[in-house]
């Protein structure tokens, strides 16, 4: 089979309508296409139905316009797959309790279309994940379960995802950010490349899928590391009495040669904390160690320790310990104005203060549930509420933790009602009164002479 022209792929499925899924299903739907959008938790499937958006970067009108013309249709049941030209696996790919690449989901969504699979079908694959996934892992189950041939009768391609869910790159989405692919043969490249196409952004053929899935983990180590760099700083600059942030605002004038990173409690989300460990995890096979990902990883996940650790310093330089003190950590979601809490830094620095005896309350206005606990630094499992956050509130807690600075939120109004203040993201910036009662993650600190 040479890859048959894009014009007859009319109908196509996307599998998993989660952040990745459900806007690239969306903006299918949006060129014309009818999409079928197959999720197996019947809450989104639902609500999708009911023509409401539960991401949001994909508002509710367009979605009950795309379902008012028919033009996606979202269901738990994967028979339709037989309906579609072409298929995209949008599902989670996390890694387990000792970071090890969890691919049940991949493989899930491989046996699902495998015994539905026929000749002249396009199957994407779109989670990220290590190289050689595509080849090693999908392929072999689409190809047992039918006698089909990749290349030959299917077309398989890996094409990663780089949407950035949230306000912050709002000027970028699926339809403008180009996109990468890699083909099983030239012919399955050429042939997502057109259809990926469709959605208006350039598209950049690599030699193979492990190409491909490659350079989604370079463009995601490539921040975690850049992150780790500017955390350690941010340690020294403590012990040495120098402003992080200034010194990144200033280094940031710099008109070429440098991107600026800023340091934080930790790394969070579904790709800087996971996907370098899928890299690492198989670079072993190759008698390969990462040593730049695992020391990226080392200063990442020390930095809620620390931040713990700064804000019983500062309660202690008050003369109160943190066991039995009232902490409100405000801001639990992984980033910025997103409402996404996966491996958010909150939760380990949430752990840590419960397991150090502090009484501790959040607030997140995007995230009205937060669980934690439940392994090796809190055995228990707890649902946290977000707590309504009053000026009696904040005056009730011996320390405010700013882990991630929402900017709906008037830092200078929680500043004037706490009695302390732990900011680890530079929420407080611009505040100007009662800057005393700020600790700053980067800036000078107790260790400063
Ligand atoms: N969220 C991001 O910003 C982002 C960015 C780039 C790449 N990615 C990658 O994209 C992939 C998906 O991430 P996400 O954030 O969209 O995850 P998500 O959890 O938001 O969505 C995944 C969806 O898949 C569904 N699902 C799970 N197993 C299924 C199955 N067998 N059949 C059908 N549906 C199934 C889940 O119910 C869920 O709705 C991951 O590999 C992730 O690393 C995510």
């Amino acid at each position: 089979m040479t890859g048959r022209p894009t014009d007859e792929v009319q109908a196509l499925a996307v599998i998993g309508l989660g952040y990745v899924g459900l806007p690239l299903a969306a903006a299918f739907a949006a060129c014309g296409l009818r999409v079928i959008g197959i999720d197996l938790d019947p809450h989104k499937v639902a609500s999708l139905r009911q023509g409401r958006s539960y991401i949001a970067d994909v508002d509710s009108a367009t979605v009950a316009r795309l379902i008012g013309a028919g033009a996606l249709i979202p269901t738990d049941d994967y028979e339709s797959l037989r309906q579609a030209d072409a298929i995209f696996i949008c599902v989670p790919t996390p890694f387990d309790a000792m970071r090890a690449p969890d691919l049940s989901y991949i493989k899930a969504a491989s046996e699902g279309i495998a015994e539905r699979l026929r000749s002249g079908q396009l199957v994407v694959l779109q989670s990220t994940t290590y190289p050689g996934t595509t080849e090693e892992v999908v392929l072999p189950i689409l190809e047992r379960r039918t006698g089909l041939r990749a290349g030959t009768d299917f077309n398989l391609a890996f094409s990663p995802e780089r949407i950035d869910p949230g306000p912050a790159h709002k000027e970028w989405n699926v339809t403008n950010t180009p996109k990468v692919v890699g083909g099983i043969t030239p012919a399955c490249a050429e042939r997502a490349r057109a259809l990926l196409a469709r959605l208006g952004a350039p598209v950049v053929v690599v030699s193979s899928p492990r190409a491909a899935e490659m350079t989604k983990l370079l463009e995601n180590i490539f921040r975690s590391v850049n992150i780790a760099l500017v955390n350690e700083l941010a340690l020294l600059s403590e012990r040495m009495g120098i402003d992080i942030w200034e010194v990144i605002t200033a280094a940031k004038t710099k008109p070429f040669g440098f991107m600026p990173f800023y340091p934080g409690a930790g790394v969070g989300g579904h790709c800087i904390p996971v996907d370098p460990y899928y890299l690492s995890w198989k670079a072993r096979q190759y008698d390969f160690y990462t040593k730049f990902i695992e020391l990226a990883a080392e200063v990442n996940q020390a930095m809620p320790f620390h931040v713990v650790g700064q804000v019983a310093d500062a309660l202690g330089n008050q003369g109160r310990p943190l066991n039995g003190a009232r902490v409100l950590v405000l801001g639990v979601a992984f980033k910025r104005d997103v409402d996404d809490a996966r491996n958010s830094p909150a939760e380990r620095i949430i752990e840590l203060l419960l397991g150090r005896g502090a009484m501790v309350s959040y607030h997140d206005p995007y995230v009205p549930l937060f669980h934690v606990g439940g392994d090796v630094f809190l055995r228990d499992r707890v649902t946290l509420t977000s707590a309504p956050l009053t000026a009696e509130t904040i005056a009730g807690q011996d320390c405010i933790v700013i882990v991630t600075g929402h900017s709906a939120l008037d830092y200078a109004w929680v500043v004037a009602h706490a009695r302390l203040v732990m900011d680890s993201c530079n929420a407080t910036a611009g505040v100007t009164f009662g800057r005393e009662k700020i600790v700053r993650l980067g800036a000078p600190g107790p260790y400063t002479i």
